[in-house]
Parts: C-alpha cells; sequence; structure tokens
C-alpha cells in the first residue's frame, strides 16, 4: 500500500545509465535528479548507512556494479574495496559529511537515520530509505514493546518526509514485509537452523495466516530501480516477495529445502502454548511472544502493485534453497 505523499513528487525523466563494470572516465552518467538531467564524465556518489547488513550487502554490490562511486557508513572499521570507502560513525551520534552526493540510501534503523537527516546538512537530491510494514501490522498489537516499534517507525517516516520536503529533496522510503535469502534474518533462517538441529520443526494447527516471504536481493534491487521513477519520490512502498502462502506452507518449503529435510509437526494450539510457555520459563524462544503466535494465523500480506505500477517493482516467487538460510 504506498502511503500519502507528504511532499510534491518531482518531475523527470527516466534515467538511462551507460555504463555497467568498474570502468571510469570517459562515461556519460545521467544523473539520478529530476528533470534538466545532465550528463557528467563523473560518476555518480551515493552514501549507503547499513551497507553491511543482509540488504546493505546487496545494494553496495549494485551500486558497484553500475559503477558507483559510494561512502558507506558503519560503527566499525571495514576494509575498502574498488569504487568503496568505508567511514567510521554512529547514525545516533554526531556523525556528519557535508557531501555532496547524488543519492543517499539508509538500510538501517530508520529511526536513527531520521533523526540524523534532520539534524544534518548533507547535500544530496535524493534520498531511499527502508522502513518496514511493521508501521502497519504492529500498530494495534497486544505487546507494547511492539506498538512502540510501529510508533517510531511511523513518526520516523514522518520527520524524514518532512525534513526532505523542506529542502525539496525526493525521498522514497521502501518497506519490506519478511526478509529473507541472506542467511541473516531471524525468522526463516533461524526456523532452518532450530529445524537442522532437532531434525523436526513444530507449529501449532491453524498457523496459516498468509505470508509474503520478500528476498533480500529484489529489495537491493528496488533501491536502485526507484531512482529511475520519478514517481516514487515522496511515496512509501510495501514491499512483499512475489507470492502469497500460508505459514505452515511457507515452513513446509524451507524444511523442503534442507538436506536431510526435518518433519513438520503440527499439534493442537493449546499444547503449543503449553510447551511454549515451558520454553519461556527457561528463557528460551523469548522472540515468540503471544502477539507473535496469534499472527501466525492472521494474514500478514501487502498490496505490491503500487511499486509494480511506479517502478517495474517484480520480486521472485518463494523457492527457497539451503544456501539463503547460511546451511
Ligand atoms: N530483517 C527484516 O526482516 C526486515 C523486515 C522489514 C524491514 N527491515 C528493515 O530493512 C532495513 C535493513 O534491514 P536489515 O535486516 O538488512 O538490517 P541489518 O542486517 O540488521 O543491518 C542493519 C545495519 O544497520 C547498521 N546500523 C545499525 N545501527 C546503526 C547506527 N546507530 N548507526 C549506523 N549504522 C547502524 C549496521 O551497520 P554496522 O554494524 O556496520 O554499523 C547494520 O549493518 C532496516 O531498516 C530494517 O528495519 C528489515
Amino acid at each position: 500500500m504506498a502511503a500519502g505523499i507528504t511532499g510534491p513528487a518531482r518531475a523527470g525523466q527516466p534515467l538511462a545509465r551507460a555504463s555497467v563494470g568498474r570502468r571510469r572516465a570517459p562515461i556519460a552518467y545521467a544523473s539520478t535528479m529530476e528533470a534538466g538531467q545532465y550528463e557528467r564524465d563523473t560518476p555518480p556518489r551515493a552514501l549507503v548507512f547499513g551497507g553491511s547488513g543482509q540488504i546493505g550487502e546487496r545494494l553496495l554490490a549494485g551500486l558497484l556494479a553500475q559503477g558507483w562511486q559510494v561512502s558507506a557508513v558503519s560503527r566499525v572499521p571495514r576494509a575498502p574495496a574498488p569504487g568503496l570507502v568505508w567511514r567510521q560513525g554512529d547514525l545516533s551520534g554526531h556523525w556528519r559529511d557535508d557531501g555532496p552526493f547524488d543519492a543517499v540510501f539508509s538500510c538501517g534503523p530508520l529511526d536513527h537515520f531520521a533523526r540524523w537527516y534532520q539534524a544534518s546538512d548533507i547535500a544530496a537530491p535524493r534520498v531511499v530509505a527502508f522502513g518496514s510494514t511493521s508501521v502497519e501490522v504492529k500498530g494495534d498489537s497486544s505487546e507494547p514493546a511492539e506498538r512502540d516499534v510501529a510508533h517510531r517507525l511511523r513518526q520516523a517516516e514522518a520527520t524524514l518526509f518532512a525534513a526532505a520536503h523542506a529542502r525539496g529533496v525526493a525521498t522514497t522510503v521502501l518497506r519490506p514485509t519478511l526478509v529473507y535469502g541472506a542467511g541473516r534474518d531471524a525468522t526463516l533462517t533461524a526456523i532452518a537452523r532450530l529445524a537442522t538441529r532437532a531434525g523436526l520443526f513444530v507449529l501449532p494447527a491453524g498457523a496459516d495466516g498468509l505470508r509474503q516471504p520478500v528476498h533480500v536481493q529484489d529489495l537491493a534491487d528496488a533501491a536502485l530501480q526507484v531512482l529511475r521513477h520519478p514517481a516514487t519520490a515522496g511515496r512509501a512502498y510495501a514491499l512483499g516477495g512475489g507470492e502469497r502462502l500460508g505459514y505452515a506452507e511457507m515452513v513446509r518449503r524451507v524444511l523442503a529445502s534442507l538436506q536431510p529435510p526435518p518433519r513438520l509437526l503440527r499439534v493442537p494450539a493449546p499444547l503449543f502454548r503449553g510447551a511454549l510457555a515451558a520454553a519461556h520459563g527457561i528463557g528460551r524462544l523469548r522472540g515468540m511472544n503471544a502477539a507473535a503466535l496469534a499472527r501466525m494465523r492472521e494474514p500478514l500480506v501487502f498490496d505490491i502493485a503500487p511499486a509494480r505500477r511506479d517502478f517495474g517493482y517484480a520480486p521472485r516467487p518463494f523457492n527457497p534453497t539451503r544456501d539463503m538460510f547460511g546451511l
């Protein structure tokens, strides 16, 4: 579902990028900026936050493959690569860089980024930031911590759009659903690893709420695609995967990708709740709270038609392989 536009969509032309690979000048680069495109012989420059994350690392690879010069910010020192310099900094501190950059990407915590962006005077005509569909899902959660997450995400989006609008900067927020693909996510990878160790995975009966898992590569590609489409300025997009399937079917496909495939056991819901309470009693499975359990029965799917329409988003269906869970 595309969120309301908080700033005017900026007119412009699709970006016709002229280069890929590691070549440098002379290459004609089309600007990522709006109308009045210009050609130039220097590579475009990007500032990336969260570039070490599961989505961010794919985005860095995509930018470098397209010939961008990338400055990436991390809280810890990291090794440079051709076209890539790492800057050490923390979004919750006073890190600064005036730029100029052609685009700023945020693949880290949106609340930190929005606060930082509001206070910074970074020069860049384009911002692309990842948020989360939790902004819609967790607002009414029975768990106060989850309601707080939704509240902080909503505030962060509003802060970011307002600050960008005031500066005439085209901003797009991308809200992924359930992320997988890099063996670093806390849901499907955790399920795959637990099931591999135990030889089986247990789900309560009725855990059939629809899900729409999205691959990290499709998200990184989306962050680059929006640059070419001025209609995406001032908008937020839910980014689910290319297929909707029930929770248990999603888990079944995860297990089927493993070697040997662990068994999926479905037990009556009261039995599952009792076992979960016992696990909580010994400090295990704390992340699986009552709200998360209830959500397994609820549909968590989103309309990706606005993303398809506005920037040609075309995510893959859910056909996981073992390597996507780091196994
Ligand atoms: N994972 C999901 O299922 C999911 C679902 C929906 C939305 N999202 C959103 O998508 C975005 C990317 O998610 P992800 O799973 O790829 O993230 P991730 O793997 O957890 O990585 C986040 C990155 O943010 C950086 N970071 C964290 N705190 C920072 C700070 N204070 N200052 C500067 N950098 C900081 C970290 O970089 P360093 O450690 O190098 O500093 C880290 O690599 C996030 O906005 C997330 O909320 C994720």
